[in-house]
């Protein structure tokens, strides 16, 4: 019986990985021979094989190399695809897979607010989650919230404009940092699995932040003059696709603007810092963390 992470080189991945070797203030360290990374890229991967961590290569696209990624009784995270448009046949596959093995636990990175989700990147996690349930598999939902990097991996353009620019108007996100989503991951996966088990938990930041705070909050980590743009979405599509971006993603980032415009990323439940065992990283820090990586 293993603790398994599917997704083991992305970001998120890693940062489970992490925190199941190191321990975090709501659970102890776990040892290396019983965490198992599941990847598609063996070499991507040597760092968490020098550590200890078992590697089983497998690709969520192609089902019969998902047969051997799990065994029976494994505590296994499910970390959702990035190939928007084809990631419910892909977990759909790995559901099958889960089961097949007998699985004791499999827990979905999905989006905040699950069924009610109403924004065009969250269609995949309602569908992912449905066929969670239909499975039978003992499941554990972890809906996250926003990661606070997602808008400082794009401090470079915000620093040479001196502007945010978005369609979210006066919108809230509740973001927090990915390793604090990390550090529930690896709590459901390690803590008593009762507790866990057929919950479904809304993961989001402590405290939900404005556009024209976080950039009022770039300016004063800066020290630049950095201002809030709010445009509207169809300016907000231009001024993405004019600056190179694909206009498929730059419709799913207007998309998610005008979702965090209505509300529905500011949710706050409280989920996250109960299930980490300390407040979310505030904004304030991860933007610092951006600045000196810059
Ligand atoms: N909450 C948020 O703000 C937010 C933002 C962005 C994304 N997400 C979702 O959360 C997930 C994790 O976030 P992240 O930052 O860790 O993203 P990431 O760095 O892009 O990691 C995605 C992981 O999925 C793996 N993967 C993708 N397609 C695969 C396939 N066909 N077979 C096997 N593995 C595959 C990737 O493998 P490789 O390492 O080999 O590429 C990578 O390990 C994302 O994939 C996405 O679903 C959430």
């Amino acid at each position: 019986m293993s603790i398994v992470v599917t997704g083991a080189t992305g970001a998120l991945g890693r940062l489970v990985i992490d925190a199941l070797l190191t321990g975090t203030p709501a659970g102890p360290s776990v040892p290396a021979e019983s965490v198992v990374a599941v990847v598609r890229d063996k070499a991507k991967a040597a760092d968490l094989a020098e550590r200890g961590v078992e590697l089983r290569i497998a690709d969520y696209s192609r089902p019969e190399t998902l047969a051997g990624a799990f065994e029976a009784g494994d505590r296994v995270l499910l970390i959702s695809g990035s190939e928007v448009g084809q990631r419910v046949a892909q977990h759909a596959a790995v559901i099958d897979a889960a089961r097949a093995a007998g699985v004791a636990q499999l827990a979905y990175t999905g989006v905040l607010g699950g069924d009610e989700a109403d924004f065009d990147l969250a269609a995949e996690h309602k569908e992912t989650e449905r066929l969670i349930l239909a499975s039978g598999l003992p499941y554990t939902l972890l809906r996250n919230g926003w990661y606070t990097e997602n808008y400082t991996a794009n401090l470079a353009p915000v620093l040479a404009h001196g502007a945010v620019v978005s369609n979210a108007g006066e919108g809230r996100v509740a973001s927090a940092a990915r390793a604090d989503y990390a550090a529930a991951a690896a709590a459901v996966l390690t803590g008593p699995a009762e507790e866990h088990l057929g919950r479904a938990y809304e993961l989001s930041g402590d405290t939900a932040w404005s556009l024209a705070e976080y950039a009022a909050e770039v300016a004063a980590r800066s020290g630049r003059e950095i201002t809030y743009r709010s445009v509207s979405a169809g300016t907000h599509l231009e001024i993405l696709t004019g600056a190179g971006v694909p206009e498929p993603f730059a419709a799913i980032l207007v998309d998610v603007d005008r979702a965090v415009e209505r509300g529905a990323l500011a949710r706050r439940t409280g989920d996250l810092t109960r299930l980490i065992g300390r407040p979310t990283t505030p904004i304030a820090v991860t933007i610092e963390e951006a600045l000196a990586a810059s």
